[in-house]
């Protein structure tokens, strides 16, 4: 059976959570990163091919451009095992919507996991998870899961959250900018999953396209692209009581 372990990862918690689950499961997998648009994701593939598909909640919603390009697969009955990463506020309708989404490319579904990383703009939430402990569990789960594959039982699972009407989620009000030590190196631009840095000016950010997934603030060698310090801070203080305690991760089979 070939694998594909196949994510979205903009700040690399979600790829950290889908690589501890395929270290747990029988065979390699090959890793397809939705992030990279140089890859290829117009898979086709049959019912002996397995994937693990991996996103992370934004607004309680698959983002978009996600979607975007699992929808280039067609999977003609491969298994899904479909993963959900939060950071410990809560995921609404991510993973039902990832499930409508892999089923309507023709995925079988043999299982989902909700897991918690730390928060990709409010960083003192969920900080440094997933940790030991979490991949602890998620090696626990990916052996559940081998067991399943094992026994061959595919029949039809319902993952939680609406299926068809999601939460309405309009984006978010951070967008990055660079500051004055941008050294113009464009590494910004080369990684941005939509293309919302140009090489020619990479110390500007086209706020209509950007999603705010913070992967520039992340791969800038320099630290020079970042938030506005304050609006954060005030954010996070309103939210704080939505993200408070160690929240869980959870396996659906
Ligand atoms: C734009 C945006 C929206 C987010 N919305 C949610 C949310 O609704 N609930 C939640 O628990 N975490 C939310 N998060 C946190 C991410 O789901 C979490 O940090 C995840 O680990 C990011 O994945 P990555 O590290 O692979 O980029 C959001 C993060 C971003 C950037
Ligand atoms: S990665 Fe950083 S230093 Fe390089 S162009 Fe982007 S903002 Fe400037
Ligand atoms: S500009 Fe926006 S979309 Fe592009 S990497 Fe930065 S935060 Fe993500």
């Amino acid at each position: 059976m070939a694998n594909y372990n196949i994510y979205f990862s903009p700040t690399y918690g979600t790829e950290k959570v889908a690589m501890a689950l395929a270290d747990g499961l029988h065979g390699d997998f090959k890793a397809i990163n939705l992030c990279d648009e140089k890859d290829d994701f117009s898979l086709r593939l049959n019912q002996n091919n397995l994937c693990i598909i991996s996103v992370p909640s934004y607004g309680g919603r698959v983002p978009a451009i996600a979607v975007e390009h699992i929808k280039k697969i067609k999977a003609n009955g491969a298994k899904a095992i479909l993963v959900c990463v939060y950071g410990n506020r809560v995921w609404d309708d991510t993973l039902s919507e990832l499930q409508d989404v892999a089923e309507s490319v023709g995925f079988v579904v043999a299982g989902g996991v909700a897991a918690v990383a730390e928060h990709s703009i409010f960083r003192q939430f969920a900080t440094g998870r997933p940790d030991g402990d979490d991949c602890d569990q998620l090696a626990c789960f990916a052996k559940q899961l081998q067991q399943k594959l094992d026994a061959g039982n595919f029949d039809k699972i319902v993952l939680p959250g609406s299926h068809g009407e999601y939460k309405v989620y309009n984006g978010s009000s951070f967008k990055p900018t660079a500051n004055e030590e941008c050294v113009g190196c464009a590494i910004c631009a080369d990684n941005c999953p939509v293309g919302a840095i140009t090489h020619e000016n990479p110390d500007e950010t086209d706020v209509q396209k950007c999603i705010s997934c913070m992967r520039c603030i992340c791969v800038c060698p320099v630290g020079a692209r970042q938030l506005d310090k304050n609006a954060v801070d005030a954010v996070a203080q309103k939210m704080a009581p939505a993200f408070e305690g160690r929240k869980k991760n959870y396996l659906f089979i």
